[in-house]
């Protein structure tokens, strides 16, 4: 079973010392509690999704204490800034174009190139961030299709040894997920409805559209966010044992002497978490014009094998259209 400590000094420091170690600490915000792990950590980002046994790679939420720790990971526009300055520190997320030198880890945003990022209102959550320094992407701290934590014992009982710490900070306030609002589009639009209204968004920053699905961890994503997940820009093809020799080739496993042009293994040791932490990284290193193609090798359908599956089946499907 998860470790449930209060809230105290020595609490945070040792939260902090886990997340900087890669571990996964679970922690209260207003809204509700978060499954938190370092934002620059691929590994650490890819045992989120083992722990919540999602079916597939939603991006994540990437939390910081306040608007200047913001602008270092994604580009603010005139909107975005009046929109943090008005709602943060509180429950909104805003997505805006990631800065790709800041050091992110790709799965955090599930391969896109943008990010969600939220500076929470919790005090318990301020301090954490204060006591590690860094961004901590952290979804609700429940397995996929359960409902979201307000309270340490349920993180517990859902998550159980899956994460290695959760501080207690009692109930949450607002026990609803923070809105998110996306500004990489032509309009702002709200992908998630939450504690912060459409009306209070558009008093501040004119129209918003309703571009929000139902929220749901084991449903596929609406159509028109799935299209903009990441895909290759050269063919792709997936379950290949016997690469083309003008392919270039993402081995899972010690790779057999193959002919590709090129290849990288997801994971040498076969380990299906290691292989998602360099899923979006390997795909991106392989897509290049010199090769005719990306060969796949399969990847078993365990755990969180389906995660990636499901995300190189959708990068198959994007080419078809
Ligand atoms: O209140 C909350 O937001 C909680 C607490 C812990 O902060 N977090 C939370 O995270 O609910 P999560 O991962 O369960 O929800 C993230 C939502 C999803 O709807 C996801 O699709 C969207 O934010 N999202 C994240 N990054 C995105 C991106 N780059 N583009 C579009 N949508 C994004
Ligand atoms: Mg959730």
């Amino acid at each position: 079973m998860a470790t449930i400590r209060p809230a105290d000094d020595a609490t945070l420091a040792d939260a902090a010392a886990c997340l900087s170690a890669g571990d996964l600490v679970a922690f209260p915000t207003e809204t509700v509690y978060g499954l938190g792990a370092d934002a620059r950590d691929d590994d650490a980002v890819a045992r989120i999704f083992a722990a919540k046994d999602r079916p597939s790679f939603n991006p994540l939420i990437v939390h910081v204490a306040d608007r200047a720790a913001a602008e270092t990971l994604g580009t603010f526009n005139d909107t975005a800034r009046a929109l943090a300055d008005r709602f943060w520190p509180g429950p909104l997320s805003i997505v805006v174009p990631r800065r790709a030198e800041a050091g992110l880890s790709l799965l955090v945003s599930a391969g896109l190139d943008t990010v969600a990022l939220r500076a929470p209102a919790h005090p318990l959550a301020q301090d954490l961030l204060d006591h590690f320094g860094g961004p901590i992407a952290a979804p609700s701290a429940n397995r996929a299709g359960e409902i979201s934590p307000t309270r340490a014992e349920h993180v517990a009982d859902s998550l159980g040894d899956a994460v290695d710490l959760v501080v207690d900070g009692g109930a949450c306030m607002v026990g609803l997920e923070s809105t998110v609002i996306d500004l990489c589009g032509d309009r702002p639009a709200i992908l998630r409805h939450g504690a912060i209204t459409r009306e209070q968004l558009e008093r501040q920053i004119g129209e918003v559209e309703d571009a929000s699905v139902a929220e749901d961890e084991t449903a596929p994503r609406s159509p028109g966010q799935i299209a903009r997940h990441y895909a290759p820009s050269i063919p792709i093809r997936i379950d290949v044992k016997d690469p083309r020799p003008d392919e270039a080739y993402a081995a899972f496993g010690e790779p057999a002497p193959n002919p590709a042009a090129t290849t990288l293994s997801l994971s040498p040791s076969g380990d299906v978490i290691e292989a998602a932490a360099r899923l979006f990284a390997t795909l991106r290193a392989l897509d290049r014009p010199e090769f005719a193609g990306i060969a796949v090798a399969p990847v078993p359908e365990t755990g969180i094998g389906r995660a990636i599956n499901d995300r190189l089946r959708r990068a198959v499907a994007a080419q078809a259209d």
